[in-house]
C-alpha cells in the first residue's frame, strides 16, 4: 500500500492523516468544508513541527507535508490503497460517501471506517462488495495512542483483515483484533461504563468532577480522568457512541445520564468548543 485516502479532517481524521503521513505513506486528506481542511493542515504543520523541536520524527516535517494534500473532492480517491472513513458519526453520511467511492476506487481499494458507535455491517450493508469493509478504529490523540482496534463485520474477508492489520503496524500502531462485531467494540464498551458511572456520582451529588478526577488518576494511575477524558474525546462523540450501545442492547444501564445530554444539546462539547467539564482558553 501507498495511497491513503482519508474522509473527514476533524480530531480523528486530521490525526490519522498526519500518522499516516509521518510513516511515508502519500495522503490525501478530504472534507467538503474547506475552512475545516484549512484549519486541520495547520493543526497537523502545528503538531509536527512540535514533535520536530523534540527530536521525534524520522524525517524534517516539512519533508513529510510533502506527502499529504488536501482536497475536497472524493473523485482524487481513484488512485486509494485504503480509504479510511472519519466523517460524521451518522450512517446515511457514511453510506452516501462509500456508495460514491465504490464508483471511484479500484475493486481491490479497502475501505474502512474509524467509527466509534455504527456496526460495521450496518456501514457495509450498501456496498456491492462488503468484503472489502472493515472497523478501523483509532484513539484520540492519534499521534500518542498506540492502539487501533481492527473490526470484522459479517461479510469482511480475511484477506481485508490480513492487509489492515499489516497496515497497522507499518504506521506504528498495535492492531487488536475485535472478531464479533458489536457496538462498542472493546475500549468504548469498558470505558464507557466508568464514563457512564462518574457522570451519575456526579448527578448524585457523591462527590465533585475534579475529586472524581483526582480518585481516578490517583487511585487507579490513569493519565486523565474519566471527565477530563469527556471533554478531550467530545462530549457529542461520548453521547453518540453511549446512544449506539445503548439502542444495540436496549440495556436501561447504558443509558447515558441527563447531564450529558444536556450538555450536548447547550452546545458545551469540551475541549473543541472551549467548554465541558472544565473550561479551556
Ligand atoms: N502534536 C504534538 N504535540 C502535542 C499535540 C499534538 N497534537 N498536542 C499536545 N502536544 C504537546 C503539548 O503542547 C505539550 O508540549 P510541551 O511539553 O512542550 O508543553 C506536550 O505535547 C505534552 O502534552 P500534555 O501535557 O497534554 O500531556 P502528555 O503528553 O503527558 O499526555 C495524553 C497526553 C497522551 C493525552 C495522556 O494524558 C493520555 O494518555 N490521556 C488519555 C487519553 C485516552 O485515553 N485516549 C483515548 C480516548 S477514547 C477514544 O479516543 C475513542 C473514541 O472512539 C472516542
Amino acid at each position: 500500500m501507498k495511497n491513503v485516502f482519508v474522509v473527514g479532517s476533524g480530531i480523528m481524521g486530521s490525526g490519522i492523516a498526519q500518522v499516516c503521513s509521518q510513516s511515508g505513506y502519500c495522503v490525501s486528506l478530504m472534507d467538503i468544508n474547506k475552512k475545516a481542511l484549512g484549519k486541520a493542515l495547520k493543526k497537523i504543520e502545528w503538531s509536527l513541527n512540535k514533535l520536530e523541536g523534540k527530536n521525534l520524527l524520522d524525517e524534517k516535517a516539512v519533508n513529510i507535508l510533502t506527502r499529504l494534500k488536501t482536497t475536497d473532492s472524493l473523485e482524487k480517491a481513484e488512485n486509494a490503497d485504503i480509504v479510511i472513513e472519519a466523517a460524521l458519526e451518522d450512517v446515511k453520511t457514511k453510506h452516501t460517501v462509500f456508495k460514491d467511492l465504490e464508483h471511484i476506487c479500484r475493486p481491490d481499494t479497502i475501505f474502512g471506517t474509524n467509527t466509534s458507535s455504527i456496526p460495521i455491517t450496518e456501514i457495509s450493508s450498501i456496498l456491492k462488495n462488503p468484503e472489502r469493509f472493515v472497523g478501523i478504529h483509532f484513539f484520540n490523540p492519534v499521534h500518542q495512542m498506540k492502539l487501533v482496534e481492527i473490526i470484522k463485520g459479517l461479510a469482511t474477508s480475511n484477506n481485508t483483515v490480513e492487509r489492515v492489520k499489516k497496515f497497522v503496524l507499518a504506521i506504528g500502531k498495535e492492531p487488536v483484533m475485535v472478531n464479533r462485531d458489536q457496538a462498542g467494540f472493546i475500549v468504548n464498551r469498558i470505558n464507557g461504563m466508568a464514563f457512564l458511572e462518574a457522570l451519575r456520582l456526579l448527578e448524585k451529588g457523591v462527590a465533585s468532577v475534579k475529586d472524581i478526577d483526582k480518585a481516578m488518576r490517583l487511585g487507579l494511575g490513569n493519565p486523565m480522568g474519566p471527565f477530563q477524558l469527556m471533554d478531550l474525546v467530545g462530549l457529542d462523540v461520548v453521547l453518540n457512541a453511549r446512544m449506539g450501545i445503548y439502542n444495540e442492547t436496549r440495556e436501561p444501564n447504558h443509558f447515558p445520564p441527563n447531564i450529558l445530554r444536556n450538555m450536548v444539546k447547550a452546545g458545551y462539547l469540551g475541549k473543541k468548543t472551549g467548554k465541558g467539564f472544565y473550561e479551556y482558553k
